[in-house]
């Protein structure tokens, strides 16, 4: 059918044309955050997941229905080797200068601008990548702590406090949180008690890889109190059906039971994955309705794209041995698999495999669902390395 038409939105945060099946995460949200705006309490909300099931999507749909209740928002992505304060003082600095929209808060603007001079002043002495024009000078009434741990707080106290008298709330939007190192993680979970303690309205929504939960608890053992923690996963079957199903139902065109049921068997459910098979299938088929045999042919179009791209990066990354290490994974299934299985399967003890699978975790291949187990956080990641190495 028309390319130029074909409804589907494989990528990277790419919002697709039917979010499924996540409704009751939406309504959660929504409910805490207008919560927190009214100065009631509400933790702050934490998606974690696999790659490519729709955390960043469902962040970003979280973010523009808090925008659409009067919340300010601060977009936060967290990339490799950056420092906390960098990240945060660009999206703080709008924040308070749409806090203060309006001649009469021209004076909580001010405080907030010189609190956050302050910030910058004292965290530029650790951290060299903070960088933020102000044009303003941080008052002496308004200095900093120069801790991370101290200074973000004691930012956060003062913003949350001007947030309060303008009866609204700012969230932050992190996404890819796993990458924080553990200390400035502590301080953020910190300067987040901090404020929640006073009643002060800010907060965070933040998404990451499923390490995220004990990351943040040996950050900070109050962690699961502070944060509501939601496990993003595969869509169930009948929201795979209807991500599949509703973007070509609004172009006429339909879908035939046998074909809906050999993607969901083969993309198990996956997001991304199901925007890849309906963007395959879209321009394989000629007519409606959607075939069986056109779902085939989807199918090995598909598996060969990512072969090529979503599955062929993160393999090109690997040294042999980290390979080696996957493909043994991948030789006992899915997972997720004991150390010592795994370790078995190479021949090697487990001690001696320590430190590869330490970079495979650091490199956000693998993590540990629970203590002494490795999963992959690529779903489908175990047929792509049978298919790449046949031997090993
Ligand atoms: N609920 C959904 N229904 C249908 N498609 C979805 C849904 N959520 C996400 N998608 C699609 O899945 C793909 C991946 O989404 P997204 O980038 O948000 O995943 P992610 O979990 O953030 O991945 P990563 O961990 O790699 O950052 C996108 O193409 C998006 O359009
Ligand atoms: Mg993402």
């Amino acid at each position: 059918m028309d390319p130029f038409l074909n409804p589907y939105a494989p990528g990277a945060g790419a919002p697709p044309p039917e979010l499924a099946g996540r409704d009751e995460l939406l309504g959660k949200a929504s409910i805490a955050l207008r919560r927190i705006a009214s100065g009631r309490f509400g933790r702050s909300i934490i998606l974690t997941g696999l790659r490519g099931v729709g955390k960043t999507v469902l962040l970003n749909r979280i973010r523009q229905d808090a925008e659409a209740a009067k919340i300010i928002t601060v977009r936060i992505e967290v990339p490799e080797g950056r420092s906390l304060p960098s990240l945060l003082v660009p999206g703080l600095k709008s924040a308070i200068l749409k806090l203060h929209r309006g001649k009469a808060a021209a004076n909580l603007a001010l405080r907030g601008l010189q609190a956050l001079a302050a910030f910058v002043s004292a965290m530029k002495v650790k951290y060299s990548d903070v960088e933020v024009s102000l044009d303003i000078e941080a008052s002496s009434s308004s200095s900093i702590t120069t801790t991370l741990d101290e200074g973000l707080s004691e930012l956060f106290q003062i913003v949350g406090a001007a947030a309060k008298e303008k009866e609204t709330a700012i969230v932050l939007f992190i996404d890819e949180i796993h990458v924080l190192d553990e200390k400035q993680l502590a301080s953020l979970i910190m300067a987040l008690h901090v404020v929640s303690q006073d009643s002060l309205p800010i907060t965070m929504v933040a998404a990451g890889l499923p390490q995220v939960p004990s990351q943040m608890g040996e950050a900070k053992t109050y962690a699961e109190r502070l944060f509501e923690f939601h496990h993003i996963g595969k869509l169930d079957h009948d929201a795979a059906i209807q991500a599949l199903v509703v973007p070509v139902e609004k172009l006429g065109v339909r879908y035939t039971k046998g074909a809906l049921e050999e993607i969901i068997e083969h993309t198990a459910g996956y997001a991304y994955f199901l925007q890849e098979w309906g963007k395959h299938i879209w321009d394989i088929a000629e007519a409606s309705p959607i075939t069986t045999e056109n779902a085939k042919d989807a199918t090995s179009e598909a598996l060969i794209d990512l072969d090529a791209s979503f599955f062929r990066v993160r393999f090109d990354q690997l040294t042999p041995m980290q390979k080696r290490y996957l493909r043994a994974m991948a030789e006992l299934g899915s997972g997720p698999h004991a150390s010592g299985q795994i370790a078995a399967v190479l021949n090697k003890r487990v001690t001696h495999l320590g430190p590869v699978r330490e970079q495979l975790i650091s490199k956000g291949l693998i993590y540990s669902p629970s203590h002494g187990e490795t999963a992959f956080t690529v779903p489908l990641f175990d047929s792509f390395m049978k298919r790449m190495m046949k031997e090993f």
